[in-house]
């Protein structure tokens, strides 16, 4: 399967969009339906600063396993001109802010598992938080992921990425595996958002990723 990379403008929501919330959904299981108030949150991450986006783009035909899904999936556009494009993986972030829920409740839960006032600051004042990152079960274990990753942080001007990710026993699923593999080390553990029965994860790195993923005397260890 060929597959290229493309930064996805922000200008073009209404064309990638629904495709990539679609590919979202389809990744995590969640029930059909789920798209419509994610879309909404998505498109408001949008206008946040330093929001960057990357798809994974493949034509139809090397992916014609997806034929059901092709409809939902397609997409049109000077960065995939292919009348038979589709949309196969998506990643997006932004810089992380004070003023944002996601900082609050990494604050709240680093003060709660008894971090000091400089420690939290040392962890949640500089970082890209790598909010979403899918790819369509079809087209999953062929490095994909990877590759959106990398090319996502790449150029960061923040020091750190950070990210939260559902607790799994033995950390068995993929996503578990890319980010260990890629050198994500824990920040906080079975931490519970407010509104979600699940316990969670957060998750960083020192950028560049080309670094050594933890600096001596980094927060991060702690
Ligand atoms: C997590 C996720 C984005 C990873 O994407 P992916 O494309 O499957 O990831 P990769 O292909 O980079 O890595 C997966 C596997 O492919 C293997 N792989 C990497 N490059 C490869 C290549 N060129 N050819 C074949 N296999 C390759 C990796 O070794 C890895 O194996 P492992 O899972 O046994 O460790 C994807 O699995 C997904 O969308 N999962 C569901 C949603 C989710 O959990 N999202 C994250 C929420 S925080």
């Amino acid at each position: 399967m060929s597959v290229r990379l493309v930064s996805l403008p922000a200008a073009d929501a209404h064309i990638w969009l629904d495709p990539a919330v679609y590919t979202y959904v389809t990744a995590m299981n969640y029930p059909r339906g789920t798209e419509h108030t994610r879309a909404a949150l998505w498109r408001d991450h949008i206008r946040r600063p330093g929001w960057s986006a990357v798809a994974a783009i493949s034509s139809a035909s090397a992916m014609d396993v997806l034929r059901p899904a092709y409809s939902r999936l397609h997409v049109h556009a000077p960065w995939a001109p292919g009348d038979r494009d589709v949309l196969v993986g998506v990643a997006y972030g932004y810089t992380g802010r004070p003023d944002q829920w996601w900082n609050r409740q990494l604050r709240n839960g680093l003060r709660q598992a008894g971090r000091t006032p400089a420690q939290i600051a040392a962890v949640a004042d500089d970082y890209f938080e790598l909010t979403e990152l899918h790819v369509h079960p079809m087209a999953q274990g062929r490095g994909i992921g990877e590759a959106l990753l990398t090319r996502l942080l790449a150029g960061r001007p923040e020091s750190a990425v950070l990210l939260s990710t559902p607790e799994v026993p033995g950390e068995e699923n993929r996503a578990w595996s890319l980010y260990r593999r890629l050198g994500f080390v824990d920040v906080l553990r079975d931490y519970g958002f407010a509104g979600d029965p699940r316990p969670f994860a957060f998750l960083g790195r020192r950028l560049p990723l080309s670094a050594s993923p933890v600096p001596r005397q980094s927060p991060l260890t702690r």
